[in-house]
């Protein structure tokens, strides 16, 4: 009975409270801004969106947040795997690489940027599973096969470098390679952009699919607002460095409150 009520209170706990805080981030770039006075909490589970044009600070913004690019002032905080809130730029520098190569995900733009590329796609895959302390080869490589096939690449590519991989390849090798340790929290900046139109729609699927069946938390910069509204739980929305509006998807899409996002929704709905 007591074992029990500890359980409830543990998993309260554990999703009453943000998994990451930031507070008052901004990032100058000599007298440039790169984003400015950005807060906000993201909460395990949950899909949070950060658009805007061109410019507007999303990468300076999830560099800052993923501890890529040391900001110029204000605090991120991240829930621990012990459930210990930490300052994510007062961790040592082996805690921060185990952080990155474990509890997070980060899923760039350019596959080439987030994979080794003369490595087969199987030890792409395999890596991570070793940084997390999997030593077992032939497991290792069952893992890897199954992620392959979770991620639509044949069984039979496993031995390929990703350079012999297409575009839409690389990029859900990608996810394969950032998925496979079940991060806590990933990071993906424009997943999807460098893709035709069909490809980015089969991976949208995919990684929704994935994102829901794994519970993962996601933060994930796009300029494309159909890709937030699918994908999303929240938003943000940027400008000058900015956040000029926060709010749920849905509502934020339907009834955008800011001129500037207002902007943004009938400019999309007119073409
Ligand atoms: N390394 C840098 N040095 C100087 N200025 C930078 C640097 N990186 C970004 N900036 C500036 O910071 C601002 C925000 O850029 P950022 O790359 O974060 O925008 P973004 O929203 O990601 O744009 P995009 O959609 O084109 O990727 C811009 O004015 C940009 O010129
Ligand atoms: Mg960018």
């Amino acid at each position: 009975m007591t074992v029990s009520v500890r359980i409830d209170q543990a998993s309260v706990e554990a999703t009453d409270l943000p998994l990451m805080s930031v507070r008052s981030v901004s990032k100058f770039y000599g007298q440039r801004i790169g984003c400015a006075d950005v807060d906000f909490d993201i909460w395990p589970g949950e899909v949070l969106a950060i658009v805007g044009e061109s410019g507007s600070g999303k990468t300076t913004l999830l560099n800052c947040i993923s501890t890529r690019l040391t900001p110029t002032a204000g605090t991120v905080s991240y829930r621990m795997r012990d459930g210990e809130m930490r300052d994510l730029y007062g961790l040592g520098e082996a805690e921060r690489r185990l952080l990155l190569r474990t509890d997070w995900g980060f899923v760039h733009q350019n596959p080439a940027d987030g994979l080794r590329m003369t490595v087969s796609a199987g030890a792409n895959v395999g890596e991570r599973l070793m940084a997390v302390g999997d030593r077992h080869y032939g497991k290792i490589r069952a893992t890897a096969t199954d992620w392959l096939g979770r991620v639509e690449i044949d069984a039979d590519r496993i031995d390929d470098q990703p350079r012999a991989f297409s575009g839409g390849m690389r990029q859900r090798l990608q996810i394969a390679r950032n998925l496979v340790t079940a991060p806590r929290l990933v990071f993906m900046d424009e997943p999807t952009g460098g893709l035709d139109v069909s490809v980015q729609a089969r991976l949208l699927d995919l990684l929704r699919g994935l994102v829901h069946d794994l519970g993962l938390a996601v933060i994930i910069v796009t300029h494309d607002l159909a890709v937030a509204r699918l994908l999303s739980h929240r938003m943000m929305v940027m400008k000058d460095g900015r956040v000029i509006e926060h709010g749920l998807t849905d509502r934020l899409l339907d009834d955008p409150q800011a001129p500037y996002t207002q902007l943004l929704v009938s400019s999309i709905l007119q073409v």
